[in-house]
């Protein structure tokens, strides 16, 4: 095993950037977990093209291979290992050499023990400097030594503002880290605290996006309303509204919020901007206050429901998505009752539904009062369950209304088809020859298992 070394990029990386040149170097990242963890390593693929790096067609033929790992739920990393096993054996059954980059939420969290247990890793490289990564590999390189950086005194945006559309959308970073501390989470833990991007900034990024022909836009943050308090910088509205007068963007997405920070008022000046997509994604977490309280998520079940009822009132055809644990430690089936009895109140288009895991260093992993596993299970299932009625009959309301929807690709069951988004956030199916990034208005004729399909009208 190699030794490691911490990294000074100050002082070689150009030499190693023109080398990285002269050899037509190939990178391939594999990305797990949340938009953050893609968008972060759409950053990574752009630092890599910086220094004349392309992409490689699959792992095998790369010079350098990523993991951007995702540490939020225990199976997330079990997956992980899982492809270090794999790499594992390519790297040794392979003839040629590459390097192996751990980075992302898993590399903040375990460090040194990632470098001990697998010996092929070269890099590892934390949440504060994935941009930095082909520069670790360099040194890697330069020295015949493992990289690791875990350090987290400094955040730095990447600042690429071009090619980070992906043809005519684009995800924009304008907060990064989280101050909430919910009691089952590990990402404040390994991603800080809250850190805005200067609105003059993401401003400059969304015209660049928007004359590089981008239509639709996701603004990110593991809590886009906590924007600019922890910088004194505009608040979320004000950036949402200055974004809204940029020429050129169409659709304006946004993930995700804390109901906590989310108020009826915000609502209502949302929803009188025509670009906001009408989609609401709000992460209830349990239908329990007392749950709720347990996780420390600061608001009370009738909170949410108030935000619930404004965006029924200011936009009646919205969609609204959400995120549910089941399972918490002394959740009881009364307590599980109130979540289902939620669901049904909230009637939610789409739920993102999670059994807890128990994460190192959160304050609910010293909690008492486990629920075991096969209760958890089951109360998983029989949320799904409800979950997935729900959702059908959502769509099923949909059916006879008419739509303008965005061309996002070609079906793979069958090519003369192609898979569209609504403002809502539903993919529908249309037979259409209308191309990829455009928009296209639409009838919803019908369901087929949960998908929807749609009939075109016209396209723009
Ligand atoms: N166990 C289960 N689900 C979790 N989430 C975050 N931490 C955990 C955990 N320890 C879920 C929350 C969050 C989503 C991104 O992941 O529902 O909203
Ligand atoms: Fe985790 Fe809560 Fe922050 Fe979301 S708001 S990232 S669940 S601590």
């Amino acid at each position: 095993m190699m030794p490691y070394a911490c990294f000074r990029p100050d002082l070689f990386w150009e030499r190693y950037y023109y080398m990285d040149m002269l050899q037509k170097r190939t990178y391939f990242i594999e990305t797990y977990g949340c938009e953050m963890n893609k968008s972060d390593s759409l950053d990574i693929a752009l630092a890599f093209e910086q220094r004349g790096y392309t992409r490689a067609r699959s792992e095998k033929e790369a010079d350098v291979v990523v993991l951007n790992t995702c540490a939020v739920r225990e199976n997330a990393e079990q997956r992980v290992y899982g492809r270090l096993g794999y790499y594992r054996s390519l790297k040794r059954s392979s003839e040629r050499d590459f390097f192996i980059v751990f980075a992302g939420c898993m590399a903040q969290e375990k460090g040194r023990e990632i470098l001990q247990d697998f010996p092929e890793i070269d890099v590892c490289a934390g949440t504060y400097h994935y941009i930095d990564i082909p520069e670790y590999v360099a040194e890697c390189e330069r020295k015949n030594t493992r990289c690791i950086t875990t350090d987290k005194s400094q955040y730095r945006f990447s600042g690429f503002t071009t090619k980070r559309a992906e043809g005519h959308r684009a995800w924009v970073n304008i907060i990064k880290g989280c101050s909430n501390n919910c009691s089952y989470c590990i990402v404040p833990i390994l991603r800080g605290p809250e850190k805005s991007k200067k609105h003059e900034e993401v401003l400059r990024e969304v015209r660049d996006l928007a004359e590089q022909g981008v239509a639709e836009i996701t603004l990110l943050g593991q809590n886009v309303n906590a924007y600019g308090k922890d910088s004194g910088d505009i608040d979320f509205m004000e950036l949402l509204e200055k974004i809204h007068r940029v020429e050129g963007i169409r659709w304006i997405r946004f993930l995700t919020s804390h109901p906590q920070d989310f108020t009826v008022e915000m609502i209502r000046r949302i929803t009188a901007l025509p670009k906001v997509c009408k989609h609401f994604h709000l992460p209830l977490q349990s239908g329990s206050d007392r749950i709720l309280g347990l996780m420390n998520r600061r608001y009370t079940l009738a909170h949410y429901a108030r935000l619930v009822d404004a965006v029924h009132e200011y936009e009646p055809d919205a969609s609204i998505t959400t995120d549910i644990i089941v399972g918490f430690p002394t959740e009881t089936e009364k307590d599980f009752t109130r979540t289902l009895d939620a669901c049904r109140r909230f009637q939610y288009d789409d739920a993102f539904m999670y059994k807890y895991s128990e994460r190192p260093f959160t304050k609910a992993a010293n909690f008492p009062g486990r629920v075991a596993k096969n209760i958890a299970g089951r109360r998983l299932e029989e949320l799904i369950e409800l979950q997935r009625g729900i959702s059908i009959a959502r769509n099923q309301k949909m059916i006879g209304k008419t739509a303008t929807i965005l061309v996002e690709r070609t079906s793979k069951k069958n090519p003369a088809e192609m898979l569209c988004k609504s403002e809502t956030g539903k993919m529908i199916v249309v037979r259409t020859r209308a191309p990829v990034g455009s928009f296209i208005h639409t009838e919803i004729s019908g369901i087929s298992g949960s998908t929807l399909r749609g009939m075109e009208k016209s396209f723009q």
